[in-house]
């Protein structure tokens, strides 16, 4: 079984974003997976999502209010085959905990899984700005992720 973490700064906003969007899509393709999300940071340790990251999600029907955010830890390369970083702050702060070529091998840039060549490489930090913010990360997250289980488990 694969095991896919996301990771953001706060853990609470776009990482468990990125986690209920794979939720979906996985149980949609009938995969078999599991998903979990971490901040790098320690800020909103034991918080739930923000109320904006919930309702952006709700408006596409899924449903994330009960995800509790924690701290990426670096057992986490133990736990996860996959570990894709929202921003390329939070790639290099999860590299820095990284052990051995095998643990870098799995963190990869979100953003990195969608088709365009001149695609973002951050999705970005949407915390301190408006609420429209919310929506422009979904869009993002719920394309770069179609590519992400491509990938990783072929079109089927
Ligand atoms: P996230 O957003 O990394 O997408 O969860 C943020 C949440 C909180 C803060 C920054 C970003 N903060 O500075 O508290």
């Amino acid at each position: 079984m694969k095991r896919i973490l996301t990771v953001c700064l706060g853990n609470i906003c776009r990482s468990p974003m990125a986690e209920g969007i794979l939720q979906q899509k996985i149980t949609e393709r009938k995969l078999v997976a599991e998903v979990d999300s971490a901040g790098t940071s320690n800020y909103h340790i034991g918080e739930g999502p923000d109320h904006r990251a919930i309702d952006a999600m709700r408006q596409h029907q899924i449903d994330i209010s009960s995800l509790t955010a924690r701290q990426f830890i670096r057992e986490d390369y133990d736990r996860f085959d996959l570990i894709l970083a929202m921003d390329v702050d939070n790639y290099n702060n999860i590299l820095a905990l990284s052990r051995n070529e095998k643990d870098k091998e799995k963190v990869k840039l979100v953003l990195n899984y969608l088709p365009e060549p001149d695609a973002p490489e951050s999705v970005p930090d949407p915390y301190f700005g408006e609420r429209d913010g919310f929506a422009y990360v979904y869009e993002l997250l719920d394309r770069a992720i179609d590519g992400v289980l491509d990938e990783h488990f072929g079109t089927q």
